[in-house]
């Protein structure tokens, strides 16, 4: 008894050896390039019956099609599935994910994934190769835009909130992705954030950061998890048995399938770890890897491997289960076409989508400074300068993974300000390119502008080949012609507001910092990132959102990130021999957490009940908090605990929970959280869990800054 369906047994009896390996293999079609080129033709492998899903691939033609060969032209007929980068949006595109995460909002995380979801399936996508949740702490490496912050926590309830969103909230199967939760795990500690380099990361870091991400993925019933690319301290992911196996599948048991990274299986030779294919192939196999991603690895290693007795039969027959079983889940035997009974879906047919887009493009932008409360700005302001070489872009703010996106839906910043201060006359001029020379014409030109005007919305940036996949940065910072340009701009002596179009934290310079009056930290916000944009500078919406990365004062920072481990020297800028940098602060420039609102909040006392807890205690926790100023604003708390005394040293902080208030002036809410035991425990020195006897500190505020923090001490005494 295998628990797999009948008609799973019956294919997996009738199936040869290639077409079992055929099962096991998913190709890219090549729509969209997200990594070396393929097959020039994959359909007729899929004739051929040496393809079981595709990639890269999506609408009614091109779905069709491919299945229709599968269908008609292959001996068992298996239908074939269709998987795609779905990460933060597939036709409307919503913020990358590092922008979305600083809103703070499951719910907003949710909603999102299943309207993807819902836009993606229209278009014959069944899989989608996310939720990325590798934390990272370094701004230097392109993927960081992919990720929802330098979190564990934050990641893990992410996690949570995009599987549900992608797959089991829709009731009706065919609107349903399966999520693939990637890269398995610690892409994101890449050593100087180069990608693809080596990652070296201790077993407790594994346990108190990377992993539990993936273990929420899995406690939420994720149907897939992708390995990184990378090695684990010289053990490359893709062979990794003792995560993937005997972590994955048998601790935690997640029954899914394990899908490679693109041409990963190949690659274990250039990591020195298989002399051939074949090698490669059994390594992967032997590892829990069930689909091989256009390695072509399995197809021609396996049979070779069985040959040299490295791998067996079986090891191979249940793979090929996994991935039957997955078609079956997915609703492809009955319904092959699935998804596609309707049109495809764009933006322009679905405007609830793109109200959406602007909503949570609102919701994920950081108002970082507001000196002076320049903004909002009233509508009746006469002049507006929008300048700056992302000023009038649409393609950068689509982000990454926007593989069905259309830049000419996409709504720019100078589109967004015209049509939101439609009485104001808006002045462009580009200014700069985003990189190379310093143009003096375009710079004169945007001094002029802003002379002109009564403000400046000063927009700097990067291009979307700036971020993501294969593009590392040591210097992750503005390019010099735009630093030029913002100097220029400065001199003017109008007041500016910076809106940063970034995909990753930038190291700002003081004097740019400094001499902008708002900074606005926009990052890439999708399809309506321009109208969302405006509706926070008119304060048509009350920005929300806060930090979920920490963005260094400079590179030689990195890692900068809020939870430090207490050390034996704890910075103090009195003492010389305490933890600090000679030429820099120890704390990041912006930590997480940090972000303004146009109205103010007051945080009560916290209240803790009972006082004193043992193991099998739920400790509530409660505070108010008060809108004391003159708008409607939604509050972002954050529930931090600090273990004093532990077998090993703690973080100062470490968040376990946040939640977000809704208050008209006057108005306050009380709070409530509520923490189990297990959730004040830590990896003791066995990385088992453990919980001290002893005080431990509960501390709640509005960002990881010490100002408004509320703090209560729990006892804990246990019964044991
Ligand atoms: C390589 C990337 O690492 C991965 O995240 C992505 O899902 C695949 N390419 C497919 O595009």
């Amino acid at each position: 008894m295998t628990g797999y369906s009948r008609q799973v047994e019956q294919l997996v009896g009738e199936m040869t050896l290639p077409e079992k390996l055929g099962q096991m293999t998913m190709l890219a079609a090549s729509l969209v390039v997200t990594g070396p080129p393929g097959p020039d033709n994959p359909v007729t492998l899929v004739q051929e019956g040496r393809v079981g899903g595709l990639l890269n691939t999506w609408g009614h033609d091109e779905i069709r099609e491919a299945q229709r060969v599968a269908l008609t032209q292959t001996r068992l007929k298996i239908p074939l599935y269709f998987g795609v980068d779905v990460l933060h949006g597939h036709r409307t595109i919503f913020p990358i994910p590092l922008a979305e995460a600083c809103a703070f909002d499951r719910d907003l995380w949710r909603r999102t994934a299943r309207l993807s979801a819902d836009e993606a399936s229209r278009d014959g996508i069944q899989m989608t190769f996310a939720p990325m949740l590798d934390v990272c702490r370094d701004p230097r490496w392109g993927r960081i835009s992919e990720c929802p912050g330098e979190d564990g926590f934050v990641n893990a309830e992410y996690a949570r909130a995009k599987v549900r969103g992608f797959q089991n909230d829709h009731e009706d199967k065919k609107r349903r992705l399966m999520g693939v939760a990637k890269h398995f795990v610690a892409y994101g500690a890449v050593q100087a954030g180069r990608d693809y380099a080596q990652v070296d990361v201790s077993e407790r870091a594994l346990a108190e950061i990377y992993l539990p991400p993936f273990k929420a993925a899995v406690e939420e019933g994720v149907c897939g998890i992708m390995p990184s690319f990378t090695d684990l301290a010289g053990v490359a992911m893709s062979a990794h048995r003792a995560l993937l196996h005997d972590l994955l599948r048998v601790k935690w048991g997640f029954n899914g399938v394990i899908i490679s990274d693109y041409n990963a299986i190949a690659e274990l030779m250039l990591h020195g770890v298989a002399a051939d294919l074949a090698e490669a192939a059994s390594l992967a196999l032997k590892a829990g890897i069930d689909i091989d991603m256009m390695a072509g690895a399995y197809e021609n290693g396996l049979p070779l491997a069985l040959e040299r007795g490295l791998v067996s039969m079986d090891e191979i027959d249940a793979c090929v289960r996994r991935v039957l079983h997955m078609k079956e889940q997915m609703g492809l035997f009955e319904d092959p076409y699935r998804g596609l009974e309707t049109q495809s879906p764009g933006p322009d047919v679905m405007p609830q989508h793109r109200a959406a887009a602007r909503d949570a493009a609102r919701r994920s932008l950081v108002l970082i400074k507001n000196r002076g409360e320049l903004l909002p700005l009233p509508r009746s302001i006469k002049h507006i300068a929008a300048i700056g070489p992302l000023a009038d872009r649409q393609s950068e703010l689509m982000g990454p993974w926007c593989m069905a996106g259309d830049e000419r839906e996409t709504v720019g910043f100078l589109q967004g300000l015209r049509e939101v201060f439609a009485e104001s006359e808006i002045i462009h001029a580009k200014g700069a390119k985003v990189e190379g020379e310093i143009e003096p014409q375009l710079v004169a030109q945007a001094v002029a502008a802003a002379n002109a005007s009564d403000v400046v919305m000063l927009c700097l940036g990067e291009e979307r080949q700036h971020c993501g996949e294969a593009a590392s940065r040591t210097r992750p910072e503005p390019f010099e012609c735009q630093l030029d340009l913002a100097r220029a701009i400065l001199a003017t002596g109008k007041p500016v507001i910076l809106v940063l179009a970034t995909s990753r934290p930038w190291i700002l310079p003081d004097w740019l910092v400094e001499g902008s009056q708002s900074i606005l930290l926009a990052m890439f916000g999708g399809t309506e990132a321009g109208r969302a944009t405006a509706d926070v500078i008119a304060g048509d919406y009350n920005p929300s959102a806060r930090l979920a990365i920490s963005w260094p004062f400079n590179a030689g920072q990195i890692p900068a990130y809020y939870n430090m481990r207490s050390t034996g020297r704890p910075h103090d800028p009195n003492n010389g021999f305490s933890t600090s940098f000679i030429d820099a602060p120890v704390a990041p420039r912006f930590m997480l957490g940090d972000g303004l609102s146009y109205t103010r909040f007051e945080l009560g006392s916290l209240q803790a009940d009972p006082l004193v807890i043992d193991e099998s205690s739920t400790l509530h926790l409660s505070i108010d908090v008060q809108n004391t100023g003159g708008r409607a604003g939604e509050a972002t708390l954050f529930l931090f605990i600090h273990d004093p005394v532990a077998q090993v040293t703690r973080p100062s902080l470490e968040l376990k929970d946040f939640a977000k208030a809704d208050l008209n002036p006057g108005q306050s809410k009380t709070i409530r959280f509520a923490l189990s035991a297990d959730q004040l425990s830590y990896p003791g020195l066995d990385l088992k869990p453990r919980l001290d006897d002893g005080r431990i500190d509960i501390i709640v505020g509005t960002s990881a800054h010490g100002r408004d923090q509320k703090r209560v001490s729990v006892e804990v005494k246990r019964k044991s």
